[in-house]
């Protein structure tokens, strides 16, 4: 299909219900390489479920998702994660008992090679590995900025700093697309901006693509080149901050009475 060139990510008419509610429907969505693109809605709208679906928590009923011209419909999320999609969820899900470094450490735990008998045996080949592991993970928590942090439990941090380790840990698998689901939530004003200021520059620093979900109005607005707006899980506007903060049905199903108060 001729919309879906140069897409990076890309859905083709998905949806998706759960009983008898249309969580998602028809949803056409593309992500062109190195695109910051912000996914935006009321609560209950579709947004979490379209992530689900990208990852593979969920197959929808019709429509395909592409990943590089792939078909990934129905792969199972640690297949996606390694395909080079990784995600953060709305909520956060840090083992607060760990350190930093070790939270970060579990998700490449996926991409050692030793089996679980070298693992328990300590062979030469595993420790080699696990060495390896952990200096690419502070490396990595360096490059973020978080290498400080590294040996605390990520449970003690205050919330901006847990926010930024679970996306050091998403990073942790090498991944070409972020989908961040509400990172700021919970946040005042301050930690949004240091919050945001972040997000950029880890896309900056590594090429990365983002799809992000978000809430605060000054978030997307502030980083994102184009927002896609759904509402009762069907897209309702897609453009530039400026053409959606401007788009009178955006407007009336979303931003009401806030739409003057973001300037
Ligand atoms: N696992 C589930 N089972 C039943 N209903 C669900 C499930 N996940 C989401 N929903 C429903 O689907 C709709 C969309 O939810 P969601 O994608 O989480 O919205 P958003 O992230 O935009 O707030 C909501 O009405 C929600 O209650
Ligand atoms: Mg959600």
């Amino acid at each position: 299909m001729s919309w879906k060139n140069g897409a990076f990510l890309a859905l083709d008419k998905v949806s998706l219900n759960f009983g008898g509610l249309l969580a998602v429907s028809d949803f056409d969505f593309i992500l062109r390489q190195g695109e910051l693109v912000g996914l935006i809605g009321p609560n209950g709208a579709g947004k979490t479920t379209v992530f689900n679906i990208i990852t593979g928590q969920y197959e929808p009923v019709r429509g395909r998702v592409f990943f590089k011209g792939q078909d990934i419909t129905g792969w199972r999320p640690d297949r996606v994660t390694c395909a080079g999609i990784a995600r953060t969820f709305q909520n956060m899900r840090l083992f607060g008992g760990l350190t930093v470094l070790d939270n970060v450490l579990v998700s490449r735990h996926s991409k050692l090679k030793s089996s679980v008998l070298a693992a328990a045996f300590n062979f030469p080949g595993y420790i080699k590995e696990e060495r390896e592991a952990k200096i690419k993970a502070m490396g990595l928590l360096d490059r973020l900025g978080l290498a400080d942090l590294a040996h605390m439990r990520a449970g003690n941090l205050p919330y901006g700093q847990q926010r930024r380790v679970e996306i050091a840990r998403a990073l942790a698998a090498d991944p070409k697309v972020l989908l961040l689901d509400e990172p700021a939530a919970g946040m005042n004003p301050e930690e949004t901006i240091r919050l945001m200021e972040f997000i950029s520059g880890v896309r900056n620093e590594f090429g990365l693509t983002i799809f992000l979900i978000e809430h605060d109005m000054k978030l997307v607005m502030g980083i994102c080149e184009r927002i896609h707006v759904i509402d009762y899980g069907i897209s309702i506007a897609e453009g530039t901050p400026k053409e959606i903060q401007d788009d009178p049905k955006v407007i009336s199903a979303y931003l009401g009475e806030e739409a003057c108060d973001y300037s």
